[in-house]
């Protein structure tokens, strides 16, 4: 998976105001639909089976159990899911409350039974069930099926009675105001438009004398939202199982498809790294928990993949702020009436963006899996699913409705099945079958390493340094020099993801805004002896980055590391902090100077290296997950006195000449 520029990656943490901001843009971003899932359910069933100050604090709490399961590792917010506003709606006529929430708990305990499942026997099952052409088409379905409630909110459906040309201009507005902001938006500005625009659409809504505040000035500051508990509130019942839990293969397909999105997005492979079992299980676990307390099934929501997408934002701080900000937010009477206020044609402006995004993704899915659309059988199976799912279809069997979006899900998953594949087709689908086989067995081959936290230096150059690297025939002085080399091309790769800052330079011809980089904000840190081998090429590219050492050898026999010197600069701890070594084999020593420069404070470290073992880079990322490793090779493994094989021999030795 290629490697993505984050503003912030996963696991980064903003300054506290920064934090809060982007907080609430995931608050808002989540807000519009997660609180339209009740209202909808409501309408459509014509009784209250939803309220919002649930939804909002069942999304929260779902958000914060997923954010659990997968050991934060995965930037997803769980909203109320537009997929259960029918079978919801019909459970309840069908079967009340109780069989509403029911459905919904049984709903979450399919996704952990799923989960499980793929834990035993691996997710290959899946893949084959729900490939790209049933995937995309299903993502596009969920996000186009929601293109009418954004049309219906900006008040120029086909039933609307009259055109409310407030509406359409303050639509219009915030749609414009987020896309402007989006483009043009300078800094900070630019990773919060969804903010903006809702924020300068309400204000126009405002002076256009299109809201009105008689909610707020009636509602109580905090009020206990009303939750609705099993054996308290009524009895289970099974009643609705059938309307409610078929819609699970939608959500999963939805599931799937958000992950494979935000993993495009972010550059990480989130179903291996936690894993679809570990993202299923939160979700499943946060259904259930959703149901349990009265609120509409979680779903992974496109809107947020969508803000990150856009924001580059991936902190999943952040998504946890915003998770507890929702949890709050249900408990604030005042204010959920203020945002009952925020007019729909507002919301709808928003929605016109962020629900063409999740169709989008879909088209992304397909394209990014090369799916041939001059195949037949792809063209039918989509075709076939969009018709289905976008029609209005509904089979009503007895009381039960299947809704168009279980019909194309089902379509979709049975005709890729039965459908006959031409030879080259299923040529190719055995090949791909052997390479993920393969690839798995891989996997565990070299130790269950996170390849997308290794970064390895994949060019011919590199390629063909390391091979008179490690020639035992290379001489001193040339192994001096491509050392230096090589550690000055890992420093290039490491520095990717560096933050530039703005400034005006004038070139002989005109005044220009340019970006520098902040060389006081770094340090290097060789590993004594072999490390200060690298030094050379680093202080090359980042002339003014300070330079601590850290002193320490491998005990020959236990293969510990002995330290006997470490000195750093003052301000180490303000600084991100390059890690040098020339080799990473058990991995003993890097994770022992991490250790010691996390002792000093430091937050922000890599670990750069020439040849790194399986083994070794297994240890680093359990014990230290935060730090990325880069390294020009990955070797086979380790030998039985530690050395790396094939490796280059005791790089310090070939180095300083010592032996
Ligand atoms: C080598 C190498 C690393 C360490 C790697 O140093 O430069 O520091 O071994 O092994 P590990 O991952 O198993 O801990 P060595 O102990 O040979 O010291 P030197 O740099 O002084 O040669
Ligand atoms: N240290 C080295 O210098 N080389 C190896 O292969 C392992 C540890």
């Amino acid at each position: 998976m290629k490697e993505v520029n984050l503003t912030l990656d996963v696991n980064e943490k903003p300054p506290i105001l920064k934090w809060i901001v982007l907080a609430l843009q995931h608050v808002f971003a989540m807000f519009g639909a997660t609180i339209l899932v009740p209202i909808l359910v409501n309408s459509a069933a014509g009784q209250t089976v939803l309220t919002i100050p649930v939804a909002l604090v069942t999304s929260g709490i779902g958000t914060l159990i997923y954010i659990l399961c997968t050991k934060g590792k995965s930037p997803v917010y769980l909203g109320s899911s537009f997929a259960f506003i029918t079978p919801l709606a019909l459970g309840a006529v069908k079967a009340g409350i109780a069989g509403a929430m029911t459905g919904t708990m049984v709903v979450g305990i399919i996704y952990v039974i799923v989960a499980i499942i793929i834990t035993i026997c691996g997710k290959r099952w899946i893949n084959k069930i729900l490939p790209p052409i049933v995937i995309g088409p299903m993502i596009m379905i969920i996000g186009l099926g929601l293109a009418p409630t954004a049309i219906s909110e900006i008040g120029i459906s086909a039933d609307a009675t009259f055109t409310d040309y407030k509406s359409i201009i303050v639509a219009l507005f915030t749609f414009l105001v987020t896309a402007f902001v989006m483009l043009k938006g300078k800094g900070f500005l630019k990773i919060i438009p969804f903010l903006v625009g809702i924020a300068s659409g309400y204000i126009l809504s405002v002076i256009l004398g299109m809201v009105d505040f008689t909610p707020v000035i009636e509602a109580s500051f905090f009020s206990m939202p009303d939750f609705v508990v099993p054996f308290i509130s009524y009895v289970p019942s099974f009643g609705a199982l059938l309307t409610i839990a078929p819609i699970a293969i939608v959500t999963i397909a939805e599931h799937i498809g958000d992950h494979t999105a935000l993993s495009t997005i972010i550059g990480k492979d989130l179903l291996k790294e936690p894993g679809l079992n570990r993202t299923l299980l939160g979700d499943g676990i946060a259904t259930f928990a959703a149901g349990l307390l009265g609120g509409p099934a979680n779903t992974t929501y496109g809107e947020n993949t969508s803000v990150v997408g856009m924001t580059k934002v991936a902190s999943v701080w952040v998504i946890g702020l915003a998770a507890i900000m929702a949890i709050l937010l249900g408990f604030l009477g005042k204010f959920t009436a203020l945002v009952s206020t925020i007019p729909n044609a507002v919301l709808g402006g928003v929605s016109l963006l962020l629900y063409g995004f999740i169709a989008v993704n879909g088209l992304k899915v397909l394209i990014e899996n090369k799916t041939d659309f001059s195949k037949s059988r792809n063209i039918i199976i989509a075709s076939s699913m969009l018709v289905l799912g976008l029609g209005g279809a509904v089979i009503n069997i007895a009381t039960v409705g299947v809704s168009g979006m279980s019909l194309a899900a089902f379509a979709g998953v049975v005709l890729n099945l039965i459908l006959p594949k031409d030879d080259v087709e299923e040529k190719d689908s055995n090949e791909q079958k052997n390479l993920e086989e393969k690839k798995e067995d891989e996997d565990v081959d070299s130790n269950d390493i996170n390849k997308e936290e290794l970064v390895v230096l994949d060019h011919p150059l590199i390629e063909h340094k390391l091979s008179i690297l490690r020639d035992k025939n290379t001489g001193t002085k040339e192994f001096r020099e491509l050392v230096g080399e090589i550690g000055m091309f890992l420093c290039y790769e490491a520095m990717k993801d560096a933050l530039l800052e703005d400034v005006t330079v004038e070139t002989p011809l005109k005044k220009i805004k340019a970006k520098r980089l902040n060389e006081d904000k770094y340090a290097f840190l060789p590993i004594l002896r072999a490390g200060t081998g690298m030094l050379d090429g680093l202080i090359k590219v980042i002339p003014n980055a300070k330079i601590g050492h850290i002193g320490m050898y491998r005990d020959e026999e236990t293969l510990k590391p002995v330290r006997y010197f470490f000195k750093v600069p003052n301000d180490i701890k303000s600084r991100e902090v390059l890690v040098l070594d020339p080799m990473l084999a058990t991995g003993g020593s890097g994770c022992d100077a991490i250790e010691q420069l996390k002792k000093e404070g430091v937050e922000k470290i890599k670990f750069l290296c020439l040849i790194a073992a399986p083994e070794g880079v297994s240890k680093m990322q359990k014990e230290h997950p935060d730090v990325k490793i880069y390294c020009a090779a990955l070797d086979e493994k380790l030998n039985e006195k530690g050395y790396i094989v094939p490796g280059l021999g005791d790089a310090g030795d070939r180095i300083f000449g010592t032996k």
